[in-house]
C-alpha cells in the first residue's frame, strides 16, 4: 500500500498525497486494533496439515510400579523405558508440560536406588540440543533450578502465571514429540514418578491427527507466557480439531478406535474444545455395565475461602447409578497422609444409594501405600483414570472440585469396541484396574469406619486381611 502511495506521489499533487498517506495510516491503525483483539496466536502447523495427518497409530500403556510392590506389569511398559523410547523417536522437537521439575532430586540423602531413573531422563533431555532437537517447556514454576539447567542446555522455557490467569496451578502433564507422538499421564517430571509412586499413562506413536490437537493446547499455553489476562478471543488456530461430538476416527494397534482430547479449566477451552468434566460426563453416560475409577483423591468439595459442596462428578455418578438398567461402579482411592477424612463420608453416601438395589452396585476400596524402613512411602496410587465397558478417560487432574475449577490439565478419551481377547487399550486398562483392585494393597471400605490413612504399615499385611 505504501508503495502505491509513494509512486502515486510522483503523479499527483502534494495535497492528494497527504490524503492518501492519512488513509494508509488509518488503515494501519485499524488493522492493528483488529489484531490486538485476537491476543493469542496459534502456532504454525507448517508441514503437517489436517488433511494428510496420520491416524494409523500404535499405543503403549506405560506404568510405574515401585519395585517393592508385589504387583506385576500387565502387558504394560515401564514409564521410564517408555519415555526414553519416546525421546529416541524424536527428530525435530520435544514439547513438555509438567507440574513439577524434580528429576534430579537433591532433597534427601537416602534416596532409593531407582531415583537414578530421573537423572537419566534429565540427561537425555539435556542432550537433545546435541541431536539438533528443540526442547520447549511450559511451566508454572517461577524459580526451578532444573528448568534453569535445561534452559542453559538450549531449552526454551515459557512461564505461565497461573495465579493471575485462573488463580490455580498448571497440573497438565503431557509430551508432544515431532507433533506426531504423545504422552499423557499421571506422572510429571519428578524422580518419584519414576521410582516410588504408582503411575499410569499412555504413549501414542505415529498419530499426528490426534497429536496436532494436543499440540494446540501446548500452543495455547505457550502463547500465554507472562500474560496476566486471558484474551477475550482466541485465535482460530487454537480451536479444537476434534471433540466429544466429533471424535477422531483412528486405528490403535490395528483396532478401530475413536478419540479426542479434553482440557481444563473452562477458561482455557477455546471454541469446540471439550472440557474435562464434559468428557467425564460423556464417558459415564455411555457406560452400560461397569465404571471403574482409579484416582488419588475423590472429594466433591470446592475449598477456597470456605468449603462448598461441588456436585458435578458426584451427580454424574449418582445419575448413572439411578438411571442405568444394570451398572457396577468401582472406586479405587488412595489412602495416605493427605487423604481428607470427609472423602470416606462422601464415598459412603454414594454406596448407600445402591443399598438393597438389584440394578446398581458401588464398591469402594482404598489403595494403601507401604512405608519402608528408610521412611519412604512406596506405591502411593497416583492414577487418574476411568475405564468403562466402552471407553477410557485418562487425565491429569484429581477428582476434587478445586482441581477442575482452577487448575490446568488435559485428558484423552478413547472408545473402542470390545474384542473379547484383551487386545484393545480399553480391555488392557480394565485388566490393569482389576489387577490393582484385587491386589492385597486394596482394602474394602468398612461400614461406619473411617480408615486411618495417615498411619501406615511398616510391613506388608498378609494377603488374607482384606479390611481396614
Ligand atoms: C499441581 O501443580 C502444583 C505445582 O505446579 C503442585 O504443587 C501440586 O501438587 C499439583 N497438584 C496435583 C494434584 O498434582
Ligand atoms: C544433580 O544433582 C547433583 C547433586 O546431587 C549435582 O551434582 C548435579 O550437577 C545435578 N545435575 C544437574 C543436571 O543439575
Ligand atoms: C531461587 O532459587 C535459588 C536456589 O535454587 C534461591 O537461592 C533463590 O533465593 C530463589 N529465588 C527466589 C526469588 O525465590
Ligand atoms: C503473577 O501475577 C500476579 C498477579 O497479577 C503477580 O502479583 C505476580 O507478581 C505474577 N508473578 C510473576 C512471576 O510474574
Ligand atoms: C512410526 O512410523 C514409522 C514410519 O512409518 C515407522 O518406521 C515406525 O516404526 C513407527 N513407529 C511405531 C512406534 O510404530
Ligand atoms: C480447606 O482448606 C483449608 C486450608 O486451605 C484446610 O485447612 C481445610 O482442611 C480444607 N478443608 C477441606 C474440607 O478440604
Ligand atoms: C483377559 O484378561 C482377563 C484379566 O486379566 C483374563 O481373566 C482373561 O482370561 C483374558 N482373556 C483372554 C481372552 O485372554
Ligand atoms: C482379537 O479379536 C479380533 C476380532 O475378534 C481380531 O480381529 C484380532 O486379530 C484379535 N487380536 C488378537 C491380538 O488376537
Ligand atoms: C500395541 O503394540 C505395541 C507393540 O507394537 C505393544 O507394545 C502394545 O502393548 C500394544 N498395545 C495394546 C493396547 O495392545
Amino acid at each position: 500500500m505504501s508503495v502505491f502511495a509513494s509512486s502515486s506521489c510522483f503523479l499527483q499533487s502534494q495535497h492528494k498525497c497527504i490524503v492518501i498517506f492519512a488513509l494508509v495510516c488509518c488503515c494501519a491503525v485499524l488493522i492493528a486494533l483488529i489484531f490486538s483483539a485476537v491476543d493469542v496466536w496459534g502456532d504454525d502447523e507448517d508441514d503437517i496439515v489436517e488433511e494428510k495427518c496420520s491416524s494409523t497409530c500404535r499405543v503403549v500403556l506405560v506404568e510405574n510400579i515401585p519395585e517393592d510392590l508385589s504387583i506385576t506389569y500387565k502387558d504394560t511398559v515401564s514409564l521410564a523405558a517408555g519415555l526414553r523410547e519416546l525421546l529416541e523417536q524424536a527428530h525435530r522437537s520435544v514439547e513438555i508440560a509438567s507440574p513439577w521439575w524434580a528429576l534430579n532430586s537433591t532433597e534427601y540423602e537416602s534416596k532409593p536406588p531407582q531415583a537414578k531413573q530421573g537423572q537419566i531422563l534429565l540427561q537425555k533431555l539435556m542432550s537433545l540440543q546435541s541431536r539438533s532437537i528443540s526442547l520447549r517447556v511450559v511451566s508454572g514454576l517461577t524459580n526451578s533450578s532444573e528448568l534453569k539447567v535445561l534452559a542453559q542446555n538450549g531449552a526454551d522455557v515459557h512461564y505461565l502465571n497461573m495465579t493471575a490467569l485462573t488463580k490455580g496451578q498448571l497440573n497438565s502433564s503431557f509430551w508432544v514429540v515431532d507433533r506426531k507422538h504423545m504422552y499423557i499421564g499421571s506422572a510429571g517430571m519428578d524422580w518419584r514418578s519414576l521410582s516410588t509412586m504408582k503411575e499410569l499413562g499412555v504413549i501414542i506413536y505415529n498419530c499426528s491427527c490426534l497429536v496436532l490437537d494436543l499440540h494446540r493446547i501446548f500452543s495455547l499455553y505457550w502463547q500465554l507466557q507472562y500474560k496476566e489476562f486471558l484474551p477475550s478471543i482466541w485465535s482460530k488456530k487454537l480451536n479444537a480439531l476434534n471433540n466429544r461430538d466429533e471424535n477422531l476416527q483412528l486405528h490403535l494397534n490395528d483396532t478401530k478406535a475413536q478419540a479426542y482430547i479434553s482440557s481444563s479449566p473452562d477458561v482455557f477451552c477455546p471454541k469446540k474444545r471439550t472440557k474435562d468434566l464434559e468428557a467425564i460426563n460423556k464417558v459415564i453416560q455411555e457406560a452400560e455395565t461397569f465404571i471403574y475409577i482409579s484416582v488419588t483423591n475423590y472429594l466433591p468439595l470446592l475449598n477456597r475461602s470456605q468449603p462448598r459442596y461441588w456436585s458435578r462428578i458426584d451427580n454424574m455418578l449418582r445419575e448413572a447409578l439411578i438411571l442405568k438398567k444394570s451398572i457396577k461402579v468401582h472406586l479405587l482411592i488412595s489412602c495416605w497422609e493427605q487423604t481428607e477424612p470427609l472423602t470416606v463420608n462422601f464415598l459412603w453416601s454414594l454406596k448407600t444409594l445402591c443399598a438393597e438395589s438389584e440394578s446398581c452396585s458401588v464398591e469402594v476400596k482404598f489403595f494403601i501405600p507401604q512405608k519402608q524402613s528408610n521412611g519412604y512411602l512406596y506405591g502411593i496410587n497416583h492414577n487418574r483414570y476411568m475405564v468403562t465397558d466402552r471407553a477410557v478417560y485418562l487425565g491429569n487432574l484429581n477428582w476434587v472440585g478445586n482441581e477442575f475449577v482452577y487448575n490446568a490439565g488435559v485428558g484423552v478419551v478413547i472408545s473402542q469396541q470390545v474384542e473379547q481377547n484383551n487386545s484393545t487399550l480399553v480391555e488392557q486398562m480394565k485388566a490393569v484396574f482389576e489387577r490393582d483392585w484385587h491386589s492385597h494393597y486394596s482394602k474394602t471400605l468398612q461400614p461406619n469406619k473411617i480408615p486411618a490413612c495417615g498411619v501406615h504399615t511398616v510391613k506388608e499385611r498378609p494377603a488374607s486381611s482384606d479390611s481396614l
